[in-house]
């Protein structure tokens, strides 16, 4: 059975079909393989193709949101900024007899002992060794914990002082260049901005296939989004998508039962911080149907404090339940409020912040901060030129907001605490309001998501494999098919396959062997309409269409077809109104 957690042993069917016909494979085979790593086939490169065009149908053309490519390596101070130099790590346990490396709490879930991502580097080890874990190597039980930095390291250019990191998420590349995005959207807030592109994290042992990989391909947007006005205009657009959702409280009770509700009540009830996070979440749902898994098989699951990342006010994991691995992460929503752009804002001394234009002047009260000289001087010494120099590209009154923030500026590594800061509170007429936005993001991983589209894609009909999947996805639309290889009917099904492409179709032809094993091949890729030249398209024109789901035929007029197949791919018209029934023959 496909897709419901039933049959642990369908990743293996699946990923013997999708090497067998070339949807993906491990890279590096010729030298043994590499662990993380895959190449996508022909079949696959089209899968994640249509995957990414639909993700732009959902998440990008309706909302006029904007779409940027950024450079996969970024300077160290990039991602010193973000936090990941100092956060974006796994806990490692290194068998202490044969050397081998793998996930902490990979190894105490794979003995039954759930801990969670905030579990320190200690009481891993200790639960390790407690346990009696043994190596899966070499059957050892001595573990040592420490944490690895999961970001590919790399210099720029030849200098080993300037190091650069292939970056692990794309999401940086739209924060660090917000600037100059806001500005060529016109200043217009709400700003959605989306990244399409590879993805790298140097994971500790990857053994899960296509749901763990070293290197991989994002699908992230970046809403921007004053905290002060941050109703989502849309949401009466999905109020009829239903989610399942496991609050912060649910998941703490382990109460694995979901609540079942819209994005507006999930607001309004306060299982989700924030409208556009709730909205993001309907359309990541609605996204996922269109990939082939039914709602009843995703659900929503909080991260608690501790488990999600640095930059997170909120997060939900979009969940799908699959065979073999249970419910597994195709997307996660985070609340990532401003905290990327003020890392950005302080680490670069560029301003982030937005202008909103008043109809009114307002008194507002500000308050600014003032480095105070003699005090940073006194304790700090030489390196006191860097702090004047790293204060002086904020305002004072960002700084004063960025003290009550965080209760200290980061110099380079030097913390400055409030305490080396004057405050000055004044009243102002103000006919313009600044500040920096918050953000929502969704981000996906499409090679996860081509997984699970397979996974859900996979039955099994009269002993053989079909693959269902969604027309709107399967990396062939069309297969054109002579009856026989003799008698003119080649000829007349070249004609017809150089008419299906010229219309836009993506069509293969094939004329070797038997009818049969030929409908086999294509239901097999998931291929889900066969056009057959008979003789009687010699004599009058007409064509059979065979349904992949249902074997089925119909016959229909040549002249008919382009116009019939566009309505059948882009409005989902039924396979029954493409043309007259065949009667299903005798053998
Ligand atoms: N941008 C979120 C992530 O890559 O996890």
């Amino acid at each position: 059975m496909a897709g419901i957690g039933l049959d642990a042993s369908i990743t293996e069917k699946v990923f013997a079909l999708a090497k067998r016909r070339g949807f993906y494979w491990q890279a590096y085979e010729i030298y043994g393989g590499v662990g993380g790593f895959y190449t996508l086939g022909p079949l696959g490169v089209r899968l994640k193709d249509n995957i990414i065009r639909i993700w732009r149908k959902i998440f990008l053309e309706p909302y006029e949101f904007i779409e940027i490519e950024s450079p996969t390596i970024a300077p160290y101070i990039v991602f010193e900024a973000s936090g990941h130099v100092g956060s974006f790590k796994d806990a490692m346990a290194e068998c202490l007899k044969c050397g081998k490396k793998y996930r902490a709490d990979h190894l105490l879930e794979e003995r039954g002992v759930k801990v969670s991502e905030a579990t320190g580097l200690d009481l891993l080890e200790k639960l390790l060794n407690e346990n009696r874990v043994s190596c899966p190597d070499c059957g050892s039980l001595n573990w040592r914990v420490s944490s690895f930095l999961t970001m590919f390291q790399t210099n720029i250019g030849p200098y080993k002082e300037s190091i650069g990191f292939l970056r692990p998420e794309t999401a940086q590349g739209m924060f660090v260049e917000f600037r100059q995005l806001y500005e060529i959207n016109r200043a217009r807030m709400p700003l959605g901005v989306a990244q399409i592109g590879k993805a790298y994290r140097n994971e500790i042992s990857p053994r899960q296939g296509l749901i763990r990989l070293r290197e991989f391909s994002q699908m992230e947007l970046e809403l921007f989004f004053d905290p002060q006005n941050s109703r989502c205009p849309y949401l009466d657009e999905v109020k009829d998508v239903r989610m399942n959702i496991l609050d912060e409280e649910k998941v703490k009770a382990g109460d694995n039962v979901p609540h079942n509700v819209n994005a507006r009540e999930a607001v309004e009830k306060g299982f989700v911080k924030e409208e556009w996070l709730a909205f993001m979440m309907a359309l990541s749902q609605k996204f996922l149907f269109i990939l082939g898994v039914k709602p009843e098989f995703q659900r929503f699951k909080a991260k608690l404090e501790g488990e999600r990342a640095h930059y997170s006010a909120q997060t939900f994991d979009h969940e799908v339940l699959t065979g073999k691995f249970g419910w597994i992460e195709v997307a996660g929503h985070a609340y990532r409020q401003d905290y990327d752009l003020k890392s950005h804002s302080i680490k670069s001394r560029t301003s982030m912040e937005v202008v909103e234009e008043l109809s009114n002047p307002i008194k507002v009260r500000k308050r600014f901060a003032y480095v105070d000289p003699l005090k940073v001087k006194r304790d700090f010494g030489q390196l006191s030129t860097q702090i004047f120099k790293a204060v002086s590209g904020l305002k004072p009154y960002e700084l004063a907001e960025l003290l009550e923030r965080y209760g200290n500026i980061d110099v380079n590594g030097t913390v400055v605490g409030k305490e080396y800061f004057m405050f000055k509170e004044v009243e102002e007429t103000v006919s313009t309001r600044k500040y920096v936005p918050h953000v929502i993001e969704p981000s996906f991983g499409s090679d996860r998501l081509a997984y699970a589209a397979l996974e859900y894609a996979y039955t099994i009909k009269d002993n053989r494999v079909v693959l269902k999947l969604p027309r709107d996805i399967a990396p062939i639309q069309l297969a054109v098919l002579p009856l026989v290889s003799k008698d003119g009917l080649p000829e007349k099904a070249k004609e017809v396959y150089k008419l299906l492409i010229d219309e836009g179709f993506t069509v293969e032809y094939d004329e070797s062997g038997y009818i049969g094993k030929r409908y086999a091949r294509f239901d097999e890729i998931g291929v889900p309409l066969c056009i057959t030249i008979d003789y009687q398209t010699l004599k009058d024109n007409t064509v059979t269409i065979r349904d992949r789901d249902t074997w089925k035929q119909v016959r229909t007029d040549i002249k008919e077809l382009p116009n019939l197949l566009y309505k059948y791919f882009r409005f989902k018209i039924n396979f029954e109104d493409l043309g007259l029934p065949v009667p299903i023959e005798k053998p």
